[in-house]
This record gives structure tokens, C-alpha cells and sequence, in this order.
């Protein structure tokens, strides 16, 4: 029997939903970026965050139903983040989700936002299979795990201090380019010299798959002291900056490959929107005879896709219990598996 999930992403910066039916797959899906309120404040304002949240759920969830052609009596469950995430913005969208629920006498999903993530290649017709290595690189994560099914993950590594988009964020905002800095730093590397600065490549030397990327940051603070900054030298900064961390992603995610054994790397989170990484991350896979798959770049990021497909995963968990507890942190090995 088919179902019909209404996924409410609402963990950070974007409010994503989107109606995932199992038998039709992906029906429809929107989402509102709170970008330009948080640009003039260089980050992410939670307290903002959570307030756009609540203005921007409710009209979305009517566009994906009209986009979707449904009536919401149609809609089986609501999926919605419970965390990992902001915890103000994460109650924005739980309570959402709830409140629907209670209106449309069904019952609702928690789902772990970077699962959501992990999952989110499930939605293209070229879907990996169980087991893969997973690579989720995002503004508040950074991981690498052993997927051997839904909700049987083991971390392989994870970052010690920054995550990876944090750390392409706060260098964007040290060569004064703006937020969020992951695209932006992408963009002034194009013009970057390849051969003027040198970063780091933090923790290859050391057995193992986790990641530090905070000494990337101080590296590009103290390269812009010493120099005369001009529009060159920032693309140049960037350029190194940015070889850096997809290195350093590479040489963990060969490792993880050839321990694990598996035959298939799937890269999730903002950060997989990087062309660098990807394509640095093909040859790596070509070489080794392995596949790497992505998302669709639109769900590289935050959505609401990835939660009502995690969500449809996870059906046989869904309660009518109207109380709910959001979780700002939370192990993916904490997961129930399927
Ligand atoms: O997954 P995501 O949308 O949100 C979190 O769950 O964190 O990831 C956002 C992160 C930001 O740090 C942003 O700078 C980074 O992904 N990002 C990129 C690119 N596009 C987004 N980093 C590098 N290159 C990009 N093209
Ligand atoms: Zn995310």
C-alpha cells in the first residue's frame, strides 16, 4: 500500500517541506532560504532563524500540496527534523509538524537531520546500494560512516573541531566575501593562482578518518595579516584554502573506502555542492573502481526531500503522541536501525 509523507525540515537557515509518496516517489517540494537574513549579521541569528520558521512553514506546506496536486487528507504522516540543529528553530518546525498532525488525525515521524542527509541520493533514479561509505560534509558536521542499511551506521572519523562549511564560512568572512561562504569561496578560487599559498592539510599524517579544519581558518587569518590584501590575493587565499579542505576530505574518504571495503562513496551536506570536491572526489573513485553518488545539487543542501523520505523510511516508528523533545545534538549511531 502506498504511502504519503509530508516532510518539515527546519534546522537551521532553511525551511524545506515536500511530499514523498512511496510508491510515486518525490511529488513536490519547496523551500524558503533565510539567507538574506542572516547576511547582514556574517552567520546564522538562531532566534531569527526560529522566527522565519514559523512565518514560512504554513504557506509552504499549501504550495507543495497544490504543486503536488493533494488534499491533505490524502497525507498519510508528517515527517519532520528533530535534530540534530538549533534547538529554537528545530521547535519551530516540530511544533508545525505536530499541530498538523492533530488536524489531519495522523501520525508523525522525528527524523536525525544528517540521515536525512545521508539518504538523500535514495531520491535519484541512480541510487546507491547497501553497504556504502558515506561522506557528510555540512555547515555543522563532518563525518565519514559505514553504512550498512538504514539506521546501521558506524562513524568511521568525524571532524575534532570546525566542520567543514564552518570552516569555508568563517574564511569567507576573514577575506571579507560574505555569507554563506562555501559558494562564495568557490567562486573567488576560479580566479585563484594555484601556486602562491600553501594551506596545511590538517591530520593527514595521522592514522584514521577524522577531521580538524579550525587550523585551516587560522592559517587564512594569519596569510591575510601578512599580506597586501587585493581582490587577487583573496581568490588566491581562496584557491589554497580551498585545496586544502577537498584534500584533505579525499584523502579521508580513499581511506574509508579501501578499510570498509565498499564499493560505492555517497556524499551528502552542503559542502558536497563544491565542484572541487566533486570533481577531485570522480577521479579519486575512478581510480579505485568505485561509484560516488550525490544528491541533485538543490538537495546537497537543506530540504525537505530528504526528511519525508527518511520519514517514509521509518513509518513503523511514527507515533500519535502529540508531545515532542528536540534533540540540538544527536549520535546517527543512536539510530534504530531497519
Ligand atoms: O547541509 P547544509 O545546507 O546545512 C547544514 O546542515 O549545515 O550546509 C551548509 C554549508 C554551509 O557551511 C555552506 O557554506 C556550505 O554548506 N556550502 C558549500 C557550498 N555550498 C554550500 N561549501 C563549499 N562549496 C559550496 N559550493
Ligand atoms: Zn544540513
Amino acid at each position: 500500500m502506498a504511502n504519503r509523507v509530508l516532510g518539515i525540515e527546519t534546522s537551521c537557515d532553511d525551511t524545506g517541506v515536500a511530499i514523498y509518496d512511496t510508491e510515486k516517489g518525490l511529488l513536490a517540494h519547496a523551500l524558503y532560504s533565510q539567507i538574506e537574513t542572516h547576511q547582514a549579521y556574517g552567520g546564522v541569528v538562531p532566534e531569527l532563524a526560529a522566527r522565519d520558521h514559523i512565518r514560512k512553514v504554513i504557506p509552504l506546506v499549501d504550495a507543495v500540496l497544490s504543486k503536488a496536486q493533494c488534499r491533505s487528507e490524502t497525507i498519510d504522516a508528517v515527517a519532520y527534523t528533530s535534530g540534530p540543529g538549533l534547538a529554537g528553530a528545530l521547535l519551530a518546525g516540530s511544533a508545525v509538524a505536530k499541530g498538523l498532525a492533530f488536524s489531519w488525525d495522523v501520525p508523525t515521524i522525528g527524523v536525525h537531520h544528517m540521515e536525512g542527509h545521508m539518504l538523500a541520493p535514495m531520491l535519484e533514479d541512480e541510487k546507491p546500494e547497501f553497504p556504502f561509505v558515506a561522506l557528510l560534509v555540512s555547515g555543522g558536521h563532518t563525518l565519514l560512516a559505514h553504512v550498512k542499511g538504514v539506521g546501521d551506521y558506524s562513524i568511521l572519523g568525524q571532524t575534532l573541531d570546525d566542520a567543514v562549511g564552518e570552516a569555508f564560512d568563517k574564511t569567507a568572512k576573514i577575506l571579507g566575501l560574505g555569507y554563506p561562504g562555501g559558494p562564495l569561496i568557490s567562486k573567488a578560487a576560479e580566479n585563484g593562482n594555484q601556486d602562491r599559498f600553501r594551506f596545511p592539510r590538517p591530520m593527514i599524517d595521522r592514522p584514521g578518518m577524522d577531521f580538524s579544519f579550525s587550523g585551516l581558518k587560522t592559517f587564512a587569518l594569519n596569510t591575510v595579516e601578512k599580506e597586501l590584501i587585493d581582490e587577487q590575493t583573496i581568490s588566491d587565499i581562496a584557491y589554497a584554502f580551498q585545496d586544502a579542505a577537498v584534500d584533505t576530505l579525499l584523502i579521508k574518504s580513499k581511506r574509508a573506502l579501501i578499510e570498509t571495503g565498499c564499493k560505492s562513496l555517497v556524499v551528502a551536506g552542503g559542502v558536497g555542492a563544491n565542484l572541487r570536491l566533486r570533481e577531485q572526489l570522480r577521479l579519486m573513485t575512478h581510480e579505485l573502481k568505485r561509484n560516488v553518488f550525490y544528491p541533485r545539487i538543490e538537495f546537497c543542501t537543506d530540504n525537505g526531500a530528504m526528511i519525508a523520505y527518511a520519514g517514509a523510511q521509518r513509518l513503523h516508528q511514527s507515533t500519535t503522541d502529540l508531545s515532542f523533545q528536540v534533540k540540538a545534538r544527536w549520535s546517527l549511531e543512536d539510530l534504530a536501525s531497519i
